[in-house]
């Protein structure tokens, strides 16, 4: 448990985020209508119940497949190099591939993966991310799709995490500090 008190404010409600997956999914539908089989490379862990909810609503021959990136330590400093910690378990050359990311924050994870993805020579490459903070930006990218542009908070819930804690929080939420 972060030593520091927090409490979390709701940001983003599980029915807002349920309604704007089942938007996202229909665009990326709509953009992959012809595809054979799209793979969607989930970056662990952030995007784990993301993944799970969009790919429900994606009316497509889908594969899952993980990639496990660092970017951030154990608490809520971001570092500038990114290393593959688990890297996926199929190919993607040749293939339609969406990437599913938590959070778009400095950049440094997406710009990173997306980079390595395209050097297998994938048939197309588009990026998804439930949340996109610009205003932190320090390299330039943006996912195809995103789900909410959110100000520079440090944000909880499904999936998204703070010191490995409150990932199961169905709604978003932002940490806001609390005197000892
Ligand atoms: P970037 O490389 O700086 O864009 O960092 C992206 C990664 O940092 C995301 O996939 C998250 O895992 C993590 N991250 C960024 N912002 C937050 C946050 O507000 N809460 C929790 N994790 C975050
Ligand atoms: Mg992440």
């Amino acid at each position: 448990m972060p030593e520091t008190p927090y409490v979390i404010d709701e940001m983003i409600s599980a029915k807002s985020i349920a309604a704007r997956v089942e938007a996202l999914a229909r665009e990326i539908t709509a953009h992959f209508h012809d595809t054979d089989k799209l793979v969607v490379v989930g970056l662990l862990r952030g995007s784990f119940i993301f993944i799970a909810d969009l790919v429900r609503e994606l009316d497509l021959h889908v594969e899952v497949d993980f990639l496990e990136a660092s970017s951030y330590g154990s608490g809520m400093e971001s570092t500038r190099e990114v290393r593959i910690l688990k890297d996926l378990s199929g190919a993607v050359g040749g293939h339609d591939v969406l990437v599913v990311e938590d959070i778009v924050d400095t950049g440094f994870t997406l710009h990173h993966v997306i980079n390595l993805l395209r050097s297998r020579g994938p048939r197309r490459l588009e990026s998804c991310a439930l949340l996109d903070k610009p205003s932190r930006r320090e390299v330039d990218i943006r996912a195809t799709w995103t789900g909410f542009e959110i100000p520079d908070e440090f944000v909880v819930g499904y999936g998204i995490d703070y010191a490995q804690y409150n990932r199961n929080l169905p709604h978003i939420g932002k940490v806001r500090f609390t005197d000892p």
